[in-house]
């Protein structure tokens, strides 16, 4: 029997313009979900999802690792999660990690994290039709990630000391898919509009990556609040998110921005430690709902 962990994550910046290829800055957090794997006898698998209602992923992923490895003996698989499934945290690709890393322990496969990144891609691909990739490699490998995929995936770890985010959740769960399928309609009607917005955003990237790596944390509040504007532009926000986001920059935050596909979900927002508690407050007057987390290092591992 083998348990492993993988966190969930929030995108920092790029959200969107990474699916076409553009970088993103994505960071794994405190919350993780757990998978425990073991050999049981009997003509079936059995998989008991609990605090992840979309049980698809763990199915996946099973078959997958079977079909790859040629594995033949029925398996029996339980989940545990830190986080709820209707905030955005990822927990579809962190579940998705956390099977294939739990199977490749039970079965000694030694594969790499690279190799745990490719599988757990493809299955998450091959249920969602269009995903960047970016919450899998925050999944893998932990930290604050710079992550860009085109022909060749580039994932850099990102040093730039102790980041504190305030999480607002907005109340509402967002559909990501939808909303990406949205942003794919409006590229095919006004492709040089949407291809103006990515090129932007990236430019917000690079720019964040330095000031990150710098610890310039207040010019990184600003690519922040740069980039929600972007977003706000390609349609995905809302009146919600876009509220929390006014109230936190009021409040005194550096920058603030919707973080994930936009339509619900959660904003993220930095400032200075002294006026956490006053964004807090602000974001809370609102009606937002103030989440717990913080940047973790760890990626998956075995417990
Ligand atoms: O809604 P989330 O947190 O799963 O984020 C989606 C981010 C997108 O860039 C829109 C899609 C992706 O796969 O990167």
């Amino acid at each position: 029997m083998v348990t492993t962990s993988a966190p969930g994550k929030l995108f920092i910046l790029g959200e969107h313009a990474v699916v076409y290829g553009y970088p993103a800055i994505v960071a794994a957090i405190n919350k993780r979900i757990f998978v425990t794997t073991r050999i049981v006898i009997k003509n079936s698998d059995e998989i008991n999802t609990l605090g992840v209602s979309d049980n698809r992923f763990v199915r996946q992923a099973l078959l997958y690792f079977k079909k790859t490895f040629q594995i033949h003996e029925s398996i029996a698989i339980t989940t545990r999660s830190a986080f709820s499934d209707t905030v955005g945290f990822g927990s579809s690709s962190a579940v998705t990690v956390a099977t294939i890393a739990s199977l490749n322990a039970l079965f000694q496969r030694k594969l790499s994290n690279n190799d745990i990144f490719n599988l757990s891609y493809d299955v998450v691909k091959n249920i969602q039709g269009v995903a960047s990739g970016a919450d899998v490699a925050a999944s893998v490998y932990g930290g604050i990630t710079y992550y860009q995929k085109k022909e060749k995936t580039v994932v850099k770890k990102i040093e730039c000391g102790k980041i504190h985010l305030i999480v607002g959740y907005s109340g509402v769960k967002a559909d990501t898919v939808t909303i990406i399928k949205k942003v794919v309609n409006l590229y095919e009607g006004k492709k040089a509009f949407v291809e103006n917005i990515f090129v932007d955003i990236s430019l917000l990237v690079e720019k964040g990556l330095h000031h990150l790596e710098h610890k310039e944390y207040e010019q990184f509040g600003t690519c922040m609040n740069k980039n929600h504007a972007l977003l706000h532009k390609l349609g995905v926000s809302t009146l919600m998110l876009d509220t929390m986001v006014k109230a936190a920059l009021d409040a005194g935050a550096w920058g603030a921005k919707l973080s994930g596909a936009g339509g619900g979900d959660c904003i993220i927002a930095i400032g200075p430690q002294s006026k956490k508690q006053k964004i807090e407050e602000a974001i809370e007057h609102v009606g937002g709902e103030i989440i717990d987390v913080s940047i973790s290092l760890e990626g998956t591992k075995i417990i």
